[in-house]
């Protein structure tokens, strides 16, 4: 039998610790604050794991669950040359992206974040998902280099702003560390 380790005390990042769910902000909080609970929801629930795939699948559903306006959020992982679906939430997606192609390829060809107010004046751009409308692209850099991609989809013209992209950036740079990326990008 395998043996089982007690959880620690919720929150506490102790191996197998749960943490309790953290439900978005209320309608009339402000974009700000929204993030802040976000990041501290990502936070507490990668600290202490070290599986590559469950801190990037729980980091999917918190910003799914938070960000207001979204029908996608996931990662996309750079893998072997190119972009390879990673976990996610919303309706299955487009699996492989070359780089420099569409959205995603054009923040891992840039190396900087894209901010898509109205996909359909993008040239390029992959629509998985036909209700999309505007987008927010992160790459993730590690050691000067990239290994994925945080991509963001909302069906509304503009849903994201500088906020948004500072936000996000922060987000995944509190992230990045938690995360095996040699496994996670191992073609
Ligand atoms: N629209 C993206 C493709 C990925 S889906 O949005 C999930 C792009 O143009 O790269």
């Amino acid at each position: 039998m395998r043996p089982t380790t007690p959880p620690g005390p919720a929150g506490s990042g102790a191996p197998g610790a749960e943490v309790a769910y953290v439900p978005p902000l209320g309608a009339g909080a402000g974009k700000n604050d929204r993030y802040l609970a976000l990041r501290r929801y990502v936070l507490a629930l990668t600290e202490g794991e070290d599986d590559w795939l469950a801190n990037l699948a729980n980091a999917a559903a918190a910003i799914f669950d938070h960000v207001p306006g979204l029908n996608w959020a996931g990662f996309y992982l750079l893998k072997g040359g190119e972009l390879v679906l990673g976990p996610f939430q919303g309706r299955p997606a487009c699996v492989r992206i070359a780089v420099g192609r569409g959205v995603c390829g054009a923040a891992v060809a840039e190396r900087r974040t894209q901010v898509v107010p109205d996909v359909r004046e993008f040239p390029g751009h992959i629509a998985c998902d036909d209700r999309s409308r505007s987008e927010i692209v992160v790459p993730i850099v590690v050691d000067g280099a990239v290994v994925a991609v945080l991509d963001l989809d909302s069906a509304a013209v503009g849903n994201f702003d500088i906020e948004d992209r500072r936000a996000l950036e922060t987000i995944v740079k509190d992230l990045a560390p938690r995360v095996d990326w040699g496994a996670a990008t191992r073609a």
